[in-house]
């Protein structure tokens, strides 16, 4: 007869640690479950309109009927995914082709952001990866879990509500030839804080004298200061250097999340071997990213009308999140900063204890570190925000 501890030693699962649920994510469930009328959705990074939808973008519903109407067949499409999606995409985040270049679709910036780390763990095995923080709880964990070392760098500093430049240089003064720096494009998630064209030519510099590669998440383009100025930083830093990696989501600008759509490129002098290695890695995780939401976007690109209607709609959502931006930083002296942000989110100082009352006496949910998704705000409800949020703001 097997005794319960030998039958717990055979198995296969007993020793795995039970996990924390994702926190962020739990908050939708948790919203949910909340019947107050005057409950605050600034939670998980969606764009949210004056009456708290997250509606699909006109030129999306108008390309997914196009696409039921006309697509002849679901046959396997390849690891490289839609290869004419991932062109058109190019264009809207590079501006001009470059051979230097190689990019595949992926399932969402996630998806993205895993291929890169897999390459670069093919490439170098164990190689460090330097994160800012605060960042997005995931950066570290997708980098992690591809056998990747983290070190961690001063980025921003929640009293002064500002990035911290000179801490940021002096950590990385500790950065080996061969490690990897992550940044965000554009609109920093969760602090809305962007570094200045010089520091952005500084951190170029940094990363030719130090033989640093730079990862760029580029997640929101177009909701920060528009299209072409959202990538104009990255675009820089691609002419200035030989080698870098960028991840890129069309959750949140196309309004696509369930459908998870993003792409990865590889900048190198050769594109063949990478190319090669990112369909070989794509194949043994996902084998095929998923279609139907690359397809979408690639009939958006494809149409002047439907592509300048997408541009128009974005053009909508930036100026109604800096909108937000704007009032949110005349509300309170300690939210001035706010308005100089960009990008779905603010990272408010707020300890947890103060996250947790704003929940429970306000129905004000947002992230754990005192993050707030600023599009889930309306003109409306941001004099209740600020009372809520007033007594915990030092
Ligand atoms: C966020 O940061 O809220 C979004 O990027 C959603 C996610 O996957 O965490």
């Amino acid at each position: 007869m097997l005794t319960h501890d030998l039958v717990a030693d055979r198995s296969f699962f007993g020793g795995l640690a039970v996990q924390p649920a994702d926190a962020l994510l739990g908050l939708i469930g948790l919203y949910r479950a909340d019947d107050r009328p005057g409950k605050m959705d600034l939670g998980v990074g969606m764009f949210r309109d004056d009456l708290g939808r997250t509606p699909v973008m006109r030129a999306v519903k108008a390309a997914e009927a196009q696409l039921v109407e006309t697509q002849a067949t679901k046959s396997y499409l390849g690891a490289e995914g839609d290869v004419r999606f991932a062109e058109l995409l190019a264009e809207v985040a590079f501006g001009t082709g470059s051979d230097r270049l190689t990019g595949v679709q992926t399932p969402g910036g996630t998806g993205a952001l895993r291929l890169g780390a897999e390459l670069i763990a093919r490439s170098r095995p164990g190689a460090t990866v330097w994160i800012g923080t605060p960042t997005w709880p995931n950066h570290a964990p997708i980098f992690r879990d591809a056998g990747l070392a983290i070190q961690t760098h001063r980025f921003f500093d929640v009293a002064s509500a500002a990035i911290d430049f000179d801490a940021m240089v002096e950590d990385l003064g500790e950065a080996q030839a061969g490690d990897v720096l992550l940044l965000h494009g554009c609109c920093h998630n969760p602090t809305g804080a962007g570094f200045t064209g010089a520091q952005w030519w500084d951190i170029a510099r940094l990363c030719e004298s130090r033989g640093l590669l730079p990862f760029i998440d580029l997640a929101y383009q177009g909701l920060g200061d528009g299209l072409e100025a959202d990538a104009a930083a990255m675009r820089a830093l691609l002419k200035a250097l030989p080698e870098a990696v960028i991840a890129y989501s069309c959750d949140k600008n196309f309004g696509l999340y369930r459908e998870r759509v993003g792409a990865l490129w590889v900048q190198s002098a050769s594109t063949e071997p990478v190319r090669g290695n990112l369909l070989a890695l794509a194949r043994s995780i996902w084998s095929m990213p998923p279609d139907h939401g690359a397809a979408v976007v690639r009939l958006v690109l494809e149409d002047p009308a439907l592509r300048a209607d997408w541009a128009a709609e974005l053009d909508a959502m930036r100026a109604r999140i800096n909108g937000l931006r704007a009032a949110l930083a005349a509300s309170h002296p300690r939210l001035e900063t706010i308005a100089g942000q960009r990008g779905m989110f603010a990272l408010l100082p707020l300890g947890p204890d103060a996250v947790e009352a704003l929940r429970r006496e306000h129905g004000i949910y947002m992230a754990g570190n005192g993050r707030i998704n600023i599009a889930g705000l309306t003109l409306e409800n941001i004099p209740a925000f600020i009372v809520g949020v007033a007594p915990y703001l030092s």
